[in-house]
């Protein structure tokens, strides 16, 4: 189902199937994201006066708030991205400006958009590239005056037409997918990865490289392939020729203005007070200065012209144990209404979290074994034994959250991972004095569960 025509509760229960507990950050931000569903349908002179409610989502280390982001970002058909607020740095200095974070949130739609769009042409496609690979089979029949091979069959002999669609008929059946043909390719130049070197605006360099790229590699180069890379590049190209990029990008724009999400991860981490140590802070709350006009709403340049930032969502999450909400510039405050607080997880909830969610850890570690025809099985204490442990060594060292759970099913596999190989066809219980006898030595020595787990 579409992010933008489900209800909360819907939203809610989708989340559910992720995230244990937390359902007060859950609920907030359901009701963020229907807000936008419903303020799209208004008619637009209110529409515009309805601001997005942005959110702050507060809770300690590994709770769950990168975990929400993330599968929001799975469920969504608006445009989403998910930053780290620690990535920018004010304008001037090295590092990249936060206005990038504007143009990938764009760069993502109009992906989104393309894809979309070369989904509903694809049976189109797929006839053109027929066409074009019957052409490259048998040169001899299309001429020189119909390269597209789009409509030529009118002018050809009957016998010529009947060899087309026996060939027709034999590629269906994927007997030529190693023939060899020759075509002409076109390299697209690659842009990815020089953004590292350029650090800041990488919508000019790729300009450059593009212009450069149609003065070097545009006129493309013969090569053979087998058909079945040709049918891969073809299909490139006809998709690309029956996408109208302009339209492409007034759809993308408007998905972005109107529907688009920023999920702003760590910002307690650039929550500096003001004067406190000087230094770094000083660049800190530069970074919030920057970011404050592109939440107030702003106009941000990109290349595909100018992002009205209004109504984008902003979801911001941070520990801010060191840092409170208010060490934020005060602007900043203001910006972002909603505070949800997650909880601090208990015992039980690690219990849960082992097993519950779709991606559980118990579930990956007993899929993983059977890899090796090995059968895990996990009795009902070992795993209560195994939340405990994580939750002690959680108050008596350092509180990772459901972050503890990964490192301590490592420890106590660890034998069986690195033996199951040899353990084939064999069925491994899984019980609590397992538990105890794997892991007593380091709940006994609080100096070495902070090295081991
Ligand atoms: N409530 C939860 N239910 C299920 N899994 C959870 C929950 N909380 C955390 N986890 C798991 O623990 C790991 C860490 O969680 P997450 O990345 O969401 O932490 P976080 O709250 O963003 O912490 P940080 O402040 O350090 O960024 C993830 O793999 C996640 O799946
Ligand atoms: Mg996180």
């Amino acid at each position: 189902m579409k992010l933008d025509e489900m209800t909360p509760a819907q939203i809610v229960q989708e989340l559910d199937k992720y995230i244990i507990g937390q359902h007060d950050a859950k609920r907030t931000v359901a009701i963020a994201l229907r807000n936008r569903a419903r303020r799209k349908k208004l008619p637009e002179v209110i529409r515009d006066e309805v601001s997005p409610k942005n959110i702050i989502m507060i809770g300690p280390t590994g709770v769950g708030k990168t975990e929400i982001a993330r599968r929001i970002a799975k469920l969504a058909n608006t445009p989403f991205i998910k930053v780290e607020a620690t990535k920018y740095t004010e304008v001037g200095y090295v590092g990249r400006d936060v206005e990038s974070m504007v143009r990938d949130l764009m760069g993502t739609a109009v992906q989104m958009t393309r894809k979309e769009m070369a989904e509903q042409r694809r049976s189109q496609v797929e006839k053109q590239v027929e066409e074009r690979l019957l052409d490259l089979l048998l040169p001899s029949d299309s001429g020189p005056k119909d390269k597209k091979g789009s409509s030529g069959s009118t002018d050809l002999t009957d016998a010529t037409k009947d060899t087309r669609e026996k060939f027709r008929q034999f590629l269906a059946e994927g007997r030529f997918e190693e023939r060899e043909v020759e075509l002409t390719v076109h390299n697209k130049p690659a842009v990815q990865g020089i953004e590292l070197l350029a650090g800041g605006n990488i919508d000019d360099l790729e300009n450059t490289i593009q212009s450069l790229g149609s003065i070097f590699g545009g006129r493309g180069k013969k090569r053979k392939v087998p058909i079945k890379r040709a049918r891969e590049i073809l299909t490139e190209e006809e998709t690309d020729r029956s996408i109208d990029q302009e339209q492409v990008v007034e759809i993308a724009k408007e998905l972005v203005e109107q529907m688009g999400i920023i999920f702003i991860d760590e910002i307690d981490k650039v929550a500096g007070r003001k004067g406190g140590h000087g230094g770094p802070d000083v660049s800190r709350e530069g970074v919030q200065r920057d970011i404050l006009p592109i939440i107030e709403g702003s106009k941000v340049s990109t290349k595909w012209g100018m992002i009205d930032t209004t109504h984008i969502l902003f979801i911001a999450a941070g520990a801010f144990h060191i840092s409170k909400p208010s060490d934020l510039i005060p602007e900043l405050q203001g910006r972002f209404p909603l505070r949800v607080e997650l909880n601090e997880l208990t015992s039980n909830d690690f219990l849960r979290i082992l097993q519950e969610p779709e991606n559980a850890i118990v579930k990956q570690y007993i899929e993983l074994m059977k890899t090796e025809e090995v059968t895990l099985d996990f009795t009902k204490e070992s795993l209560l034994r195994v939340s405990e442990i994580a939750y002690l060594v959680n108050s008596n060292t350092e509180n990772i959250g459901a972050r503890r759970l990964y490192t301590i099913m490592e420890r106590l596999l660890e034998d069986i991972s690195f033996n199951a190989s040899d353990m084939g066809g064999e069925t491994v219980q899984i019980t609590k004095s397992y538990v105890n006898e794997r892991l007593s030595d380091i709940l006994e020595n609080e100096d070495l569960s902070r090295y081991i787990l």
